[in-house]
């Protein structure tokens, strides 16, 4: 039985309330007068005059106290909170409407960015995989859980509690089975491709929903030759192959990524593509030394800065990786250059691409920056959740 609902009481300060105006939809402790959380993890927000500002979820043991939750409160009984989770997973499906004619893969609920603070939901065709990043999520999931099993029917929804960040958050990590049957693994459609994935043991939630936009743009112009780097599952090799590519070369450093690639390659029928095992840096090296030269180079690393305090070695380490990438694209062909840090941000990732260009003496265009996929919604004054970078950068000589 969940608990009856007993709603705080939190006062934000002035500065706090700055942070608040901005549209930014966290509220740090040291920018609260007065905080009484409760069990339940939920709070009304007020200002110093007692007006109220809406509720939020709260958490006793994190720098970040609180997470706005909206102008309506979730309500104080469990019909009141089930009728009010039922709104918000019901409008965050229907914002993603549009995907499924292209895809059966994307993120269903996106935490702030569908008003569920601590709430990530991707699908993977008949597999959910959730995450509850918050202590009002994780009390929540047995009204959660049901709301989804009924829009969806899915085989299974997995409880990928295994995050770092839950232990801020004074929650343990778990994975575990929420509903269904456990399977091990589900076959995914994205466009004219069909991808497997491990729900419980896969990288994020088992598949990089977030790159879908790059993707496309890669699908578009691909041509001739293709290196894609961390290459993870082949989704960029895969798409560039079909979007016209004579031959692609996909390199990870993961045993299984590349036994994943060479998996895919049979299941879609797919030729021209060479999956390779081996660390990037070196692989870069030799490539440079043989003169060898790619019309098409995809570079997605793992973030290199995962808190500020990372960003000095990670700039140096980017700076290096992306001007290795540089030296080995044709005159005329293109870096995707991507960095998922949400610690680093655009205007410094642009900068150090400048850099590295300079120090490899090759000169580039910037044709534009793509984000997060659409499904991945970010929130207007968050700019933590808009963490994805990427710069399509064309050769001009
Ligand atoms: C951000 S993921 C790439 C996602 C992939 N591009 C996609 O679209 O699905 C990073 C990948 O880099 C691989 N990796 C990490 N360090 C590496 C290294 N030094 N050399 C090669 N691969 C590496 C990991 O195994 C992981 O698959």
């Amino acid at each position: 039985m969940t608990p009856r609902f007993s709603i705080g009481l939190a006062v934000v300060s002035r500065k706090g309330m700055r942070l608040h105006h901005s549209g930014h939809p966290w509220i740090y402790r040291d920018d609260l007068a007065l905080f009484e959380d409760v069990p339940t993890h939920v709070c009304e927000l007020v200002d110093e005059h007692r007006r109220s500002l809406g509720y939020a979820a709260s958490s006793s043991a994190s720098k970040i106290a609180l997470r706005f939750l909206g102008r309506e409160s979730p309500g104080a009984s469990v019909s009141e909170r089930e009728a009010w989770f039922a709104r918000c997973i019901d409008a965050a499906i229907e914002a993603r409407r549009d995907l499924e004619a292209a895809t059966d893969a994307y993120r269903v609920i996106a935490s702030e960015g569908d008003g569920l603070p601590g709430l990530i939901v991707d699908r993977y065709a008949d597999v959910l995989v959730l995450q509850a990043l918050t202590p009002f999520v994780d009390t929540q999931l047995d009204l959660i859980v049901p709301r989804l099993v009924e829009r969806f029917q899915p085989r299974m929804i997995v409880g990928r509690n295994d995050l770092r960040v839950r232990r801020m958050e004074g929650l343990s990590a778990s994975v575990e089975l929420l509903h269904g049957r456990r399977v091990a693994s589900t076959v995914y459609r994205d466009d004219d491709l069909k991808f497997s994935v491990d729900p419980w043991s896969g990288q994020k939630t088992g598949a990089f929903l977030d790159q879908r936009v790059a993707r496309q743009c890669v699908r578009r112009h691909a041509k001739g030759r293709v290196l894609d780097l961390f290459c993870y599952e082949g989704a960029f090799s895969f798409h560039a192959r079909r979007g016209g590519a004579d031959a692609v070369l996909a390199v990870d450093s993961s045993e299984r990524a590349i036994a994943e690639v060479e998996a895919g390659i049979a299941r879609n029928g797919l030729d021209g593509i060479e999956a390779r095992r081996s660390k990037v840096a070196p692989l870069l090296q030799s490539l440079a030394d043989e003169d060898e030269r790619f019309d098409l180079v995809i570079c997605d690393p793992p973030a290199f800065a995962k808190s500020k305090g990372d960003l000095q070695r990670a700039t140096r380490g980017y700076t290096e990786l992306h001007g290795r990438a540089m030296r080995v694209v044709a005159p005329g062909g293109s870096l995707v250059a991507c960095s998922c840090s949400y610690a680093l941000r655009d205007d410094a990732f642009g900068q150090l691409l400048a850099t590295a260009a300079r120090r490899v003496g090759r000169r580039f265009v910037d044709r534009g920056r793509l984000r997060v996929a659409q499904d991945h919604r970010v929130l207007l004054g968050h700019p933590e959740a808009d963490y994805l970078k990427v710069h399509v950068l064309e050769a001009i000589d």
